[in-house]
C-alpha cells in the first residue's frame, strides 16, 4: 500500500510518524488541519489501537473533528482543556527561525488560538515548505464578512508601506462562492512574494478593521519534523537548536497505510 503513495506523500506521513512519538499517555494535544495533519490523526489512531496510547485530541477544524470521531479519538473542545501539552500540525511555509505561514486550509484562526494555548508546537511538514524567506506562499488573512472589500482596500493600503515584494490580495474563492472559514469568516490571500520584516507585518495586520487573524505564526512553533521521500526525517528544534535525523520504515508501516489511509 505504501509504494501507492507519492513522494511527498510519503514524506508527510514519516513526518507524521516521527511527531506521534511526542504524544504521551494522559496528553492533551491539539490537532492540526490539512493533509499533513490528517496523517498524524491517523498515526495516532494507530497508536491507540497497537500500543494502547491515551490522550485528549482538540482539533482545529469541524474537518480534522471529523477524521478524529471517525478514528474513534477522544475528542475535547479547546474549552473544556483550556491548556494543551502539545500541538501537532501542518504549514504551508516555514524559515529557518521555525516561523510559518499557515491557513492554506483555511484553518490559520483555531490553528493559532490551539497552538498558541499550548506548551510546545511541533509542525510536521514535506520538505517543499522549506525556505529561506516566508511569503512565496500567498499569506492568508481571515476577516469578517461584514464590508470586506473596505477591509481589503485598507489591507492593501496598509501593504504599501510594509517590506513585502507583491501586495495583490485576492479573496479566496469556493467554487463561484466566497471561502466560508468555520467560524464564517472570508480569506483574503495576500500575494506578498517576499515578507523582509514578518513579525512586524503580523502585529500590523491584526490592526486593520474587519482582519481577525493572519496565517504569520512567529515565535508560536517550537520544533519542525520534516519527512523525506525515502523515509529519511529531520527534527529541527529551535529551542535546543539541534537537528535530529532519523529513518521511519515503511515496511513496519504496511498495516497503518492498509487500516488507515483514505
Ligand atoms: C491549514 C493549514 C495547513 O497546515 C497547511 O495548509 C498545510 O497543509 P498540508 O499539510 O495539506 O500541506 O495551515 O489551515
Amino acid at each position: 500500500m505504501s509504494g501507492e503513495l507519492s513522494p511527498i506523500d510519503k514524506a508527510k506521513f514519516v513526518a507524521a510518524r516521527k511527531a506521534a512519538e511526542y504524544v504521551q499517555d494522559g496528553m492533551t494535544v491539539g490537532l492540526g488541519t490539512g493533509s499533513t495533519a490528517a496523517w498524524l490523526v491517523r498515526c495516532l489512531a494507530d497508536k491507540m489501537q497497537t500500543e494502547g496510547l491515551t490522550f485528549k485530541g482538540v482539533p482545529t477544524s469541524t474537518r480534522t473533528a471529523a477524521l478524529a470521531n471517525q478514528l474513534g479519538l477522544n475528542v475535547i473542545s479547546l474549552d473544556e482543556a483550556r491548556w494543551l501539552d502539545l500541538t501537532i500540525d501542518g504549514a504551508d511555509e516555514f524559515d529557518k527561525d521555525l516561523n510559518l505561514i499557515k491557513g492554506g486550509g483555511g484553518a490559520l484562526l483555531q490553528e493559532k488560538i490551539v497552538a498558541t494555548a499550548s506548551d510546545q508546537m511541533v509542525v510536521i511538514s514535506d520538505v517543499s515548505k522549506r525556505v529561506d524567506t516566508l511569503g512565496n506562499f500567498p499569506l492568508p488573512v481571515e476577516v469578517i464578512p461584514f464590508g470586506w472589500q473596505t477591509s481589503k482596500a485598507l489591507l492593501e493600503e496598509l501593504l504599501v508601506s510594509m517590506d513585502v515584494l507583491g501586495r495583490k490580495t485576492t479573496l479566496r474563492m469556493n467554487g463561484d462562492a466566497p471561502y466560508v472559514t468555520d467560524e464564517g469568516n472570508h480569506i483574503l490571500d495576500c500575494h506578498l512574494n517576499r515578507i523582509g520584516n514578518a513579525r512586524q507585518l503580523a502585529l500590523a495586520l491584526n490592526q486593520v478593521p474587519g482582519v481577525v487573524e493572519n496565517g504569520l505564526f512567529i515565535d508560536i512553533c517550537d520544533i519542525v519534523v520534516m519527512g523525506h521521500g525515502d523515509g529519511k526525517v529531520e527534527t529541527h528544534d529551535i529551542n535546543a537548536g539541534t537537528i535530529g535525523e532519523d529513518q521511519i520504515d515503511f515496511l513496519d508501516t504496511d498495516n497503518l497505510f492498509t487500516d488507515l489511509a483514505d
